[in-house]
């Protein structure tokens, strides 16, 4: 490839072009592994699920895994999920499993660690080797710093856990700036799982991780939301990360304002069509809302008259589902107006996930590589909502397969031109790929940030 193909940040709202190897040669893959998934912060999980001191769980991506334990109460530790006796795995992943998980106890009563299995060197929560069978025979040769689990970056942001395994990577708070600033106010540390489902998908990782990142294809893929609005995009890079949100054609500002303060604009009334939208979501969606909303979106005609314009009608049932909210036990965090335009639809945190949130859920999307495999991915939805305290739901993986009947119908639908893109791009004919300036911003970014990351080209303008 041609280092000439990079870009600037000021030629990215420019039209461009990008090769299609990012998607299919596996010597890119491979090379990936070293270059990308090597170097960057990645989500691993979710804090709760290692609640207690001794829980574990571990993070698969590309050849390597990442054991990630609760050391202490306040302490997370990551290493490399590997022996370094002669390397033999120390957590398994059990077949048809998203990861292993669990409370780690193999060593008995008192103590806790990991045990391997092969000839039973044993490890504490802080990685160090605290049995060694037959020592005397190494003659004093090994190290603490030899015989301990081999140490990965460990922070938490937003409720999830974050690995690096770069030593000398920069911190999270940096690597995430400035999209983590802009999100905070959303408070996604206090929301819980309320589902996580998960598949095999045979597509590039970011094949199908695309299929979230703008809302371009709503008007083709999801034809039964055209009714409710236009869904024209903006859409921005934020260094690595991006975001996009709702934008009006319209020249006429209040118009505009309209359009990107709701989605409901198209409608002859307003409080049908946020009722029905709301509906249609929960339905077909199961996330990106909540059964509060949906309850508050239906009383709307009951509460508000004919006529009530509908920004006004937009104001009252968010306020009306905040205050049902309130009496369950669910605060909403406090977000002005103006954070919530800010931040968007939807945000993508480089390089492998995008998050939709709302006042009190999220809806987010992880798409890994599947071994170094070009044409296959592990794809993960996931719900996350504000429960009232102690009534978080007790969730695991749910493993589906890429079958239309097995996802909630609008996944499926984004789903459905996963397989199809990835057997396009390997065709003679496709001449590589044309993302929109305005609306497809974050594919550029995440393309244009993957080639500097792999030192190879990436784009290059449109001529
Ligand atoms: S490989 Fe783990 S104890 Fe030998
Ligand atoms: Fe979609």
């Amino acid at each position: 490839m041609d280092q000439q193909f990079n870009v600037s940040e000021e030629q990215l709202g420019s039209p461009l072009i990008y090769p299609v190897d990012a998607y299919i040669s596996r010597d890119y893959a491979e090379r990936e592994g070293d270059c990308l998934w090597a170097k960057v912060w990645q989500q691993a999980g979710r804090v709760e699920e290692i609640p207690e001191v001794g829980s574990y769980i571990n993070y698969e991506i590309g050849n390597d895994s990442i054991l990630i334990v609760r050391a202490a109460e306040d302490r997370i530790r990551a290493f490399h999920n590997v022996c370094p006796h002669r390397g033999r795995k120390l957590v398994s992943t059990p077949p048809g499993a998203n990861s292993a998980c669990g409370k780690k106890d193999q060593c008995g009563e008192k103590k806790q660690g990991f045990f391997c299995p092969y000839h039973g060197w044993t490890f504490d929560l802080d990685g160090q080797a605290t049995f060694i069978l037959d020592r005397e025979d190494w003659q004093g040769a090994l190290s603490d710093e030899r015989t301990g689990l081999t140490p990965v970056q460990v922070d938490t942001w937003g409720g999830w856990i974050w690995i690096n395994m770069d030593a000398d990577c920069e911190s999270l708070q940096d690597y995430l700036s400035p999209i983590a600033g802009m999100l905070d106010p959303f408070e996604f540390d206090r929301m819980r799982y309320r589902f996580r489902q998960w598949g095999i998908f045979d597509c590039n990782w970011k094949v199908a991780l695309e299929a979230f990142l703008e809302p371009y294809h709503v008007f083709a893929t999801h034809p039964q939301l055209n009714k409710y609005g236009d869904f024209y995009a903006w859409s921005q890079s934020l260094g690595l990360h991006g975001n996009d949100g709702f934008d009006s054609r319209s020249a006429d500002a209040a118009s505009a304002a309209d359009t990107t303060v709701h989605r409901a604009a198209k409608g002859e009334d307003a409080r049908v069509t946020i009722a029905t939208m709301q509906e249609e979501f929960w339905e077909t969606i199961g996330a990106s809302t909540t059964e509060t909303l949906v309850n508050a979106a239906r009383r709307l005609v009951d509460e508000l008259p004919e006529g009530t314009p509908p920004a006004e009608v937009h104001h009252h049932w968010l306020e009306s589902a905040r205050r049902d909210d309130a009496a369950r036990g669910v605060a909403w965090p406090e977000i002005s107006d103006e954070q919530m335009t800010r931040a968007g639809l939807a945000q993508s945190i480089f390089p492998n996930m995008n998050i939709l949130p709302g006042p009190t859920f999220a809806l987010y999307y992880r798409v890994r590589p599947y071994g170094t495999d070009p044409d296959k991915c592990i794809f993960e939805a996931v719900a996350i909502d504000r429960f009232p305290e102690g009534e978080e739901p007790a969730t695991e993986w749910q493993y589906a397969e890429q079958d239309p009947e097995q996802w909630p119908y609008v996944i499926a639908q984004d789903i459905s031109n996963m397989v199809e893109m990835q057997k396009g791009l390997k065709s003679r004919g496709f001449r590589g790929c044309l993302p929109n300036p305005h609306q497809e911003q974050k594919v550029s970014n995440l393309h244009r940030n993957l080639a500097n990351y792999m030192g190879m080209g990436g784009l290059q303008a449109l001529d």
